[in-house]
């Protein structure tokens, strides 16, 4: 399977994808890594590798409109089976969304619906919560709102700080990315109103 990434950051999630992609047994290719920003670090570990890359900016657009239509069409020229956004810090339009209908994923940083936003493990810490965690999910046109594929918990400890907590999730959010992006690409899923739900191998 054909996998684009979309980043905005360090890209430890991408690196985690990649490395899994290494064994073939794994049945998934990252193909193209697209940011939405200058210096992400992530950008230069696919180049490293030659990954083909594409960084396409808001601000070089007039309108969000085109913005949205040029990252559909970058993501189309690669012809993704899934599309993984991984730390990707903007809200996809229309163009992009109909594009991939169902099959654009998204790893966030909080067990939704409690935090859904940029700043999951900080709300998570400032509320009192005792278990925070990570949601992947099915991307659709509201903010961290579509179909829950996977979810996974790490406790608060009490002398946790925003980065303590984040880094805590963050393993645990890159194990479940790289298993159900695997389980997904082998055995499929299927939604059936709210709920995602992952074929067995055996279906
Ligand atoms: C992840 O924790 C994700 O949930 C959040 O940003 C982080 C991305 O980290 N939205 P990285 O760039 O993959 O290291």
């Amino acid at each position: 399977a054909r996998l684009a990434v979309l980043i905005s950051g360090g890209g430890s999630n991408l690196a985690a994808l990649m490395e899994a992609c290494e064994d073939p047994a794994y049945g998934a290719n990252v193909v193209l890594v697209v940011a939405d920003r200058d210096g992400c670090g992530g950008v230069e570990i696919a180049k490293d590798v030659g990954i083909d890359t594409a960084v396409l900016k808001v601000s070089d657009y007039a309108e969000r409109n085109e913005w949205d239509r040029a990252l559909a069409a970058r993501l189309s020229e690669a012809q993704p089976d899934l599309v993984v956004s991984a730390g990707f810090l903007k809200m996809l339009g229309s163009a992009t969304l109909a594009a991939f209908p169902g099959r654009i994923i998204n790893t966030h940083n909080s067990l939704l619906p409690a935090f859904p936003g940029i700043h999951g493990p900080a709300d998570a810490l400032a509320y009192g919560v005792k278990i925070a965690g990570a949601t992947l999910f099915i991307v659709d046109d509201g903010m961290d709102t579509g179909q829950i594929l996977a979810q996974c918990a790490v406790p608060v400890l009490d002398g946790d700080t925003e980065e303590t907590l984040l880094e805590r999730i963050k393993v645990a959010e890159r194990a479940q990315l790289v298993q159900t992006v695997g389980a997904m690409v082998r055995d499929g899923w299927r939604i059936s109103g709210r709920r995602a739900i992952l074929n067995s191998p055996a279906d």
